[in-house]
């Protein structure tokens, strides 16, 4: 048993190329899926019900705290690979088993159960999405699938791609944005980019686990048509563009019922209207019952954290009442059967992983770091000047490595944990609740950057220690970072262990101060005026040292922009207060979503509210300009603008498409984005396409989608916030697709 994990391992060793068929058939050609759908039928015709069975419930190979024994593992399966899930094959047919593991920032390994594994941390899925670079998320997804499957997985329990609509989710680090086009996008590439190496993908989760608080019984209320223009639309963009082989529906209710037990939700939007054939599984635990089957849930994982093994003997006693169909028994199985197939699993499960190009994925991990880090605010102070002679940087931790988010996508990198601090708390996800940090400390990082500063080190805990710090020297760089994790939600958008103290204080001291924020999350920041420069790193990942220094030192111009608009505080949320927060309930919550399909930029344009700082933005070293702007109408809009660097530096924008407004009313979106890379000097002119469904309404009744005949006031701009040249379009009435 013991060398179960070494043999699984050993693959990393062995360098061989992998077939491009994979490819081929993830293309998802016609001739591919009627030879998978023909595959799939003969197959699970030839099954017994035994064998159907077993493929529609796992379990959770964890011999650790709740999940499982340690002497259980006597008892799994040899072909096991520790982690996050196990649902048996079926080998006399040729149908490999499902071996799974999270997620999109790293293959994980919980509770280091597979004892010196490590792997490729990237930075938070947050910094992808602010990176507005569709390739890097092509490559991101593809780095970590082939990561899993040197492993042995052959499922990759990713990405997540849920709207971030509130700043104190504990989650919304894994995820992209608060915007559907951009999530959609970036979620359909990192698909694209895993399902490449013939490994299947899992895009979740459906839908609206947009808080941590009470998860299992959160009951997200919304109108339908606003879930349509928003959280949905995300899911079903990403869908298309990169047809996920699974779907891993969510622990939270949606309008009364569960999200794995909505025959709305998984029946009617995913399988009926966009028809979605792959298959969909529960996350872990969040399958209330065996009727989930009739309501369009395909399979149970997680198996040993709900009541019962719902799809086994429950299930099976619905087929002999009748209540299930053998049809739908079917059903079920050929999903999973067809998905394997096109995306390569069943042909590929004798093929062994390439040798795993150790430096191209570190090099992808800098760059998504690089290109996600957004600088919030800048005057003046940076890039910092090389002739600097001495800088002071503070910050808890600064001295040691850079903060990562916690919970089931915690990743551990080849250099390790630097720290680890146990937080702790309540519930099964204390456990997990560990703060983690990458080694490659910032302080050193920028001591091999400046050479010749003289670098002075606090480490943050008392306010009059910094400012003393601060005085001495000609800059103050200050880092601040928020622990954010599954399973909790913070209670506001503040800093924690009094570290606003420590800003204003250096500040005081210095008015040269530079603030680093490492967080999951936008966070209040009431010092914003007296500091000099603020750059958000968010969780940046085992590369985050090296990027942060690149970027303060300017060898990397900063290019990110960002995928969540930063509030000034909680009065101007949706929600001020995190409805239920420190009242664990195990009833339903009701949790009126008010904002509907305004989440995040599109809730403070209809409010006319400033934010802290809108979505889209970011500032670079160099300066861009727009001209030759024109916008073109039809069944959907099209801008066509030339973006100039008319700055001293080679640099990357990200000029943006939106709708303003309709008839004079706001209504505002996000159509179209490029990042466009330029060297000083350079231009070059884009052509931004507005997917139509962002122009249109959904209506419901009609289960369509219609453009109101109106006129329509559009922009390109540098962000949300930032228009550069508007324009007013007439559109026609029209309607489409689903
Ligand atoms: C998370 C999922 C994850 C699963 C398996 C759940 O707690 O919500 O995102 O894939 O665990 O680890």
């Amino acid at each position: 048993m013991k060398n179960r994990y070494l043999l699984a391992v050993g693959a990393v060793l062995v360098p061989t190329l992998v077939s491009t068929a994979y490819a081929q058939d993830a293309d998802g050609s016609k001739a591919a899926e009627a030879r998978a759908d023909e595959w799939a039928a003969r197959t699970e015709s030839r099954m017994t019900d035994d064998e159907r069975f077993g493929m529609l419930h796992g379990f959770m190979p964890l011999p650790v705290g709740v999940y499982a024994k340690p002497e259980d593992r006597e008892k799994w399966p040899a072909d096991t690979v520790l982690g996050a899930g196990y649902v048996a094959g079926v080998p006399r047919l040729g149908v490999p088993s499902l071996r799974e593991t999270d997620a999109s920032l790293g293959v994980t390994n919980p509770f280091s159960i597979r004892p010196r594994d490590t792997s490729t941390a990237l930075p938070s899925t947050l910094a992808l999405g602010a990176s507005f670079n569709l390739g890097l998320a092509r490559d991101a997804g593809r780095a970590i699938a082939l990561e899993a499957k040197a492993r042995n997985f052959n499922v990759l329990l990713a990405p997540g791609i849920n709207l971030a609509r509130d700043p104190r989710n504990g989650r919304n680090f894994e995820y992209v944005s608060e915007d559907p086009l951009l999530s959609g996008l970036v979620g359909g590439e990192a698909i694209r980019g895993i399902q490449s190496t013939g490994i299947a993908a899992s895009l979740k989760h459906f839908s609206l686990n947009s808080n941590e608080t009470n998860r299992r019984q959160w009951d997200a209320v919304i109108d339908r048509a606003a879930h349509r223009e928003s959280d949905l639309l995300a899911f079903q963009i990403a869908i298309e563009k990169g047809r996920p082989a699974s779907v891993m529906c969510a622990y939270n209710l949606v309008n009364g019922a569960e999200s794995c037990g909505s025959d709305y939700l998984l029946n009617q939007v995913l399988k009926r209207d966009w028809g979605y054939r792959g298959w969909v599984m529960s996350d872990w635990g969040s399958t209330y019952s065996a009727d989930f089957a009739l309501k369009g849930l395909d399979q149970q994982q997680g198996q040993q954290l709900d009541k019962q093994v719902w799809f086994d003997g429950p299930l099976r006693a619905k087929l002999a009442d009748g209540s299930l169909s053998r049809e739908r028994l079917s059903d079920m199985v050929r999903r999973i059967l067809r998905s394997i197939k096109l995306v390569g699993i069943v042909d590929g499960a004798e093929t062994p992983a390439p040798a795993i190009d150790t430096k191209a994925h570190d090099a992808i991990a800098l760059e998504i770091a690089r290109q996600g880090i957004v600088l919030l605010k800048n005057d003046g102070a940076l890039p910092l000047l090389a002739t600097a002679k001495s800088l002071a940087v503070i910050g808890r931790n600064a001295h040691v490595g850079v903060l990562s988010g916690g919970g089931s996508s915690q990743g551990l990198p080849a250099k390790g944990w630097a720290a680890s601090v146990p937080v702790g708390g309540a519930g099964n996800m204390g456990q997990w609740r560990i703060e983690r940090w990458f080694g490659g400390a910032p302080v050193d990082a920028i001591k091999a950057a400046m050479p010749n500063a003289n670098i002075m080190f606090d480490p943050g805990m008392y306010p009059q220690d910094a400012a003393a710090v601060a005085a001495r020297a000609e800059v103050a760089i200050v880092f601040v970072n928020k622990y954010d994790l599954e399973g909790f939600d913070s209670p506001d958008m503040s800093l924690p262990y009094g570290q606003d103290a420590i800003v204003e204080a250096a500040a005081r001291a210095n008015p040269n101060t530079i603030v680093v924020l490492q967080t999951g999350n936008p966070v209040k920041m009431p010092w914003r005026d007296s500091v000099k420069a603020i750059v958000a790193a968010w969780y940046p990942g085992q590369e985050g040292a090296t990027a942060i220094a690149d970027i303060l030192t300017g060898k990397a111009n900063p290019s990110g922009r960002l995928p969540v608009t930063f509030p000034a505080s909680e009065d101007q949320l949706p929600r001020p207060n995190v409805p239920g927060y420190g009242q664990p309930t195990d009833k339903p919550m009701p949790v009126t979503i008010n904002e509907g399909a305004d989440v995040g930029y599109r809730w403070f344009a209809a409010r006319n509210a400033a934010p802290a700082y809108p979505f889209g933005h970011g500032l670079s070293y160099t300066r861009f300009a727009y001209s030759n702007v024109a916008i073109t109408g039809g069944k959907s809009v099209t801008a066509r603008v030339t973006i100039s660097n008319t700055g001293e530096r080679d640099g990357a924008d990200v000029p943006q498409l939106y709708l303003l407004s309709r008839d004079g009313q706001a209504m505002q979106r996000l159509l179209a984005f490029e990042r466009v890379e330029l060297k000083r000097g350079e231009s070059r002119t884009v052509t931004l396409r507005a997917d139509p469904r962002l122009l249109a309404n959904y209506d419901e009744d009609a289960r369509t989608w219609r453009i109101a005949g109106g006129q329509y006031a559009l922009a390109v701009s540098h962000s949300a916030a930032e228009p550069a040249a508007m324009r007013t379009i007439t559109l026609k009435s029209s309607s489409f697709g689903k």
